[in-house]
């Protein structure tokens, strides 16, 4: 039985009066970016704003452009959404602008999210939208060959052909959203059995741990590579996405709830650790070979997961160690000189055993001490994890300390980001002059600003009872919610797990 309570997945809470400006804020983040990107970079992925130049590293077909329009709509942008439309309807998506060959991942999340989400915002209005979607799909449907589960990770446009190497499970396995919903537009089912069949042979494997996939998959053979197991980049969507596609399909199938269950609960009991300097970490994630334990800001999207989770499962704990990994994330802007995160960061947990050559530094070890984490990739590419998660843990609790997190970093991203025009990455968060990155992300308007809007927008609109995001920040239309998502009732029980050989991540050594 569907039932549409809202509070059954998330509460609606009201942003007191006095964040009322901070919505303003985003906009004007927004409209000054995509003015400069529009004057110096219009059709091409990314602008370069400190040389006002620009970049195609997504294939040359205007990925900002795509990843922006969602937000657009959102923020009542109409002339833009407009203009993009018109610009979209005449670029040819069969052909790469580029000499790079195309991969599946990021031309799913970033093209067909941005494309099928802006489609459904916008009522249906402009089928041109799902015609391109479908456009870049029947090329990259070649990526599976014959039978394969798998498919390839990139495929070579001009020749349809897909070029094998080693994949990763979020590369194969964070394509159900998007196929699925290109499926229900296009009533060919192809789409959304080609994605699922990826994600269910990934979680049918034996594991390395109880619902935790190794990162690595041969597409070739369809087996693991290695043991690594990590909420982090290569594996954190494939994750993510399992609990998301439950939510979107309220499908009957349990593989997919009961997978995400069993990898949250593997990870409280054996990933979880606590850390040596209690006041200010209390627990994080990580792969468990490492020591010390390092952290990538991409990691940081968990939490939101969790609380997404936790609420659709009705379960207290995973919420309650979801707010926990939350606090340990925002921790990172909250330390640092410019009050923005770094790329990669690491923690002594109470199990650390390291010497001189291979451990921390003297002076990363005083910055553990005062800040409970230390730094070891300082810069910052605008990336959205933290915010994200901290837009999450807002809808939850209705705590006003995450709005004024949100608040905090549009104050630093206005004192530090600002290029000769629009906003550009840094080379290192714990320094006020270290210098700017010259390249805007277009996941800078898909997913930033969107998360940072919505954390200050009325939470009725696009409202997470009625959306999925995908992991883009793209919105998918989501039927109402189940009044349970309880899965099979029961964990995954894992098959006995061969490390591979050549396994240089093993960590169950
Ligand atoms: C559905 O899409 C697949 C993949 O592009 C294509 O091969 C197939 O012909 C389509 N089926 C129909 C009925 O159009
Ligand atoms: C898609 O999968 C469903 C369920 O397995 C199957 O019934 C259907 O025939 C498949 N359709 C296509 C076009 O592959
Ligand atoms: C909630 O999740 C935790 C962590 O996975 C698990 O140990 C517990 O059994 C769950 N509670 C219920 C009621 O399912
Ligand atoms: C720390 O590592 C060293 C070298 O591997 C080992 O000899 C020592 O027993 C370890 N200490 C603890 C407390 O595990």
């Amino acid at each position: 039985m569907a039932i549409a309570l809202s509070w059954i997945v998330l509460r609606v809470w009201l942003s007191p009066p006095e964040y009322a400006s901070r919505r303003d804020d985003v906009e004007k983040l927004f409209t000054t970016s995509f003015e400069a990107y529009k004057q110096f970079a219009f059709g091409h992925d990314d602008l370069s704003p400190v040389s006002l130049g620009f970049s195609d590293g997504r294939n040359g077909w205007g990925a900002s452009i795509v990843d922006a329009m969602p937000t657009m709509f959102i923020m009542g942008l109409e002339d833009l959404f407009d203009e993009a439309v018109d610009y979209l309807s005449e670029v040819d998506f069969s052909k790469s602008q580029t000499p790079d060959t195309v991969s599946l991942f990021e031309t799913t999340i970033r093209y067909l999210g941005g494309l099928l989400s802006s489609y459904e915002l916008s009522g249906e209005k402009y089928p041109v939208l799902v015609a391109k979607a479908k456009e870049l799909a029947d090329k990259m449907a070649f990526a599976w060959i014959g039978d394969n589960a798998l498919p390839y990770g990139q495929i070579d446009f001009s020749t349809n052909t897909p070029i094998y190497s080693t994949s990763n499970i979020a590369e194969a396995g964070t394509l159900s959203l998007e196929w699925f919903t290109l499926s229900k537009y296009t009533n060919n089912a192809t789409y959304a059995n080609l994605s699922s069949k990826a994600v269910k042979h990934i979680a049918n494997l034996a594991a390395p741990l109880p619902g935790l996939a190794a990162l690595g998959i041969d597409p070739g053979s369809g087996n693991f590579v290695g043991s690594y197991v990590t909420w982090g980049g290569g594996s954190d969507s494939y994750l993510e996405y399992l609990l998301k596609y439950a939510r979107l399909t309220n499908t009957d199938e349990p593989i997919y709830i009961d997978t995400w269950k069993t990898a949250v609960d593997s990870s409280i009991k054996i990933l979880l650790k606590a850390s040596r300097n209690p006041p200010w970490g209390i627990i994080r994630i990580s792969p468990i070979s490492m020591v010390p334990r390092s952290i990538i800001h991409l990691a940081c999207f968990y939490a939101g997961n969790w609380l997404l989770g936790g609420k659709l499962l009705q379960n207290q704990t995973i919420i309650d160690i979801a707010l926990e990994l939350n606090d340990g994330c925002w921790n990172t802007y909250a330390s640092t000189q410019t009050g923005i995160g770094p790329e990669a960061f690491a923690f002594i947990g109470t199990d650390a055993n390291f010497t001189a050559e291979d451990g921390p530094t003297d002076s990363q070890i005083a910055f553990f001490n005062e800040h409970g984490f230390y730094i070891t990739a300082s810069h910052y590419i605008m990336r959205p994890e933290v915010l994200e998660s901290n837009m999450h843990a807002w809808r939850v609790t209705g705590d006003t300390k995450y709005l004024d997190r949100a608040a905090s970093a549009i104050d630093s991203f206005n004192k530090f980001l600002p290029a000769t025009v629009a906003f550009a990455g840094l080379n290192d968060v714990n320094s006020a002059d270290g210098g700017l990155i010259d390249d805007m992300e277009s996941f800078w308007f898909a997913e930033v600003l969107k998360y940072l809007y919505l954390t200050f927008d009325d939470p009725t609109h696009i409202s997470l009872d009625d959306y999925v995001f995908n992991t883009e920040c793209q919105p998918f239309k989501a039927p109402p919610a189940l009044d349970s998502y309880a899965g099979s009732g029961q964990l995954i029980e894992t098959k006995p797990f061969v490390v591979q050989s050549g396994d240089s991540n093993a960590f169950l050594s």
